[in-house]
């Protein structure tokens, strides 16, 4: 089989932007692939974190997945900062990596316009710590969202360095990224993305909304005054409601125009709402009754844990003997 990996920072709630583009392809390739998924705690960091609140998010974040539909039979799921292979091969792999690089990152211009007072080192050489993860399990596909594309195409461009010097020790991975949903937009401004981070409350959906508060932010979500559903340039709002309901209902934009031909945005808002709705009701559910057992989920991370330190040092012994450490 091949290997599958990927990550989720538990910062803060998981969002719909984050299930539509990423967590949903994880529990789909769950039976065709061999499933490895960890929680990005230590990227987290990069951003200053209050010591308590940071506890409490990672275990919500680790109850959401599960409920999200990880199966701990099938798949790894794992806690990135409980397996220390990944600080070790962070720390080699940033010696292998251009300051020229990881100043291009999208992500990190980004992040340091926004954080610019703690513009540190570990948020620049964040992308590092990323390609870590996924080359310490010769991942094949890493399922993400269209925002993480650069950084994977960065590991891609450090695993092939690496290799180019010392022979073939890493497996070069392919993102995974899919067709409808790879970036969901805030429902206030739909010109950036859904983020945890949104300063408008109203912009963001979260996994663990209630159905009334997904219905009021749906019902609030920016338009335009064209007063058409159809998918066009210049109409992102509504282009990206279409695209949460064609993720939703796995509907095309050519039925859902035909839906609504005739029909006003109100119709089509509320018909969004309730598909979200019904996507969300059996995760919120199923994460009530996980999150209230967190003996049950210490069980399932350390089991996960061992097995992850297992499979990576493998490689990082390998990468470890082949720069010339010695035994
Ligand atoms: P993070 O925690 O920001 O996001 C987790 C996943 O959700 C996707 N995503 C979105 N998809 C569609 N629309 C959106 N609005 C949206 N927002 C987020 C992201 O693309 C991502 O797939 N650096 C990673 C975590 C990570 C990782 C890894 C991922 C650490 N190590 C190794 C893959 C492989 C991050 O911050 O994702």
């Amino acid at each position: 089989k091949q290997v599958v990996f990927s990550a989720i920072q538990p910062s803060g709630t998981i969002t719909l932007g984050n299930y539509l583009g990423a967590i949903r392809n994880w529990v789909k390739m769950q039976d065709e692939y061999s499933c490895i998924y960890a929680l990005a705690d230590l990227h987290t960091i990069t951003v200053r974190q209050e010591p308590a609140q940071m506890r409490r998010n990672i275990i919500d974040a680790y109850a959401s997945i599960l409920a999200c539909g990880i199966d701990v039979e099938k798949s790894l799921f794992f806690i990135q900062s409980h397996v220390p292979t990944h600080a070790q091969i962070a720390w080699i792999l940033n010696c292998y990596t251009q300051f020229g690089e990881l100043s291009r990152m999208t992500q990190f211009k980004d992040k340091s316009k926004k954080h610019a007072d703690n513009i540190n080192a570990g948020l620049f050489t964040y992308p590092s710590l990323m390609a870590g993860d996924i080359l310490l399990y010769q991942a094949d596909k890493v399922p993400v969202g269209a925002d993480q594309k650069q950084h994977i195409e960065l590991t891609c461009d450090i695993a092939k360095r690496f290799n180019g010097l010392y022979g073939n020790v890493f497996k070069i991975p392919e993102g995974f990224i899919p067709k409808n949903g790879a970036r969901v937009m805030s429902l206030q401004n739909p010109l950036n993305k859904m983020s945890k981070s949104d300063e408008n409350v109203n912009g963001c959906v979260h996994l663990l909304d209630s159905p009334e508060v997904i219905m009021k932010k749906f019902k609030r979500a920016v338009t335009d005054s064209d007063a058409c559903v159809r998918y066009a340039e210049g109409k992102d709002g509504v282009n990206n409601l279409m695209t949460i309901y064609g993720a939703v209902t796995g509907k095309t934009f050519e039925e859902i125009e035909n839906e609504f031909a005739g029909k006003g945005y109100g119709d089509f808002k509320t018909a969004v709402g309730e598909a979200v709705v019904e996507e969300l009701r059996p995760i919120r559910e199923r994460y009530e009754r996980l999150v209230a057992d967190k003996g049950y989920l210490a069980e399932c991370y350390r089991k996960a844990d061992e097995i992850a330190y297992k499979i990576s040092s493998r490689t990082l012994d390998k990468v470890m003997k082949k720069v010339g450490f010695i035994k």
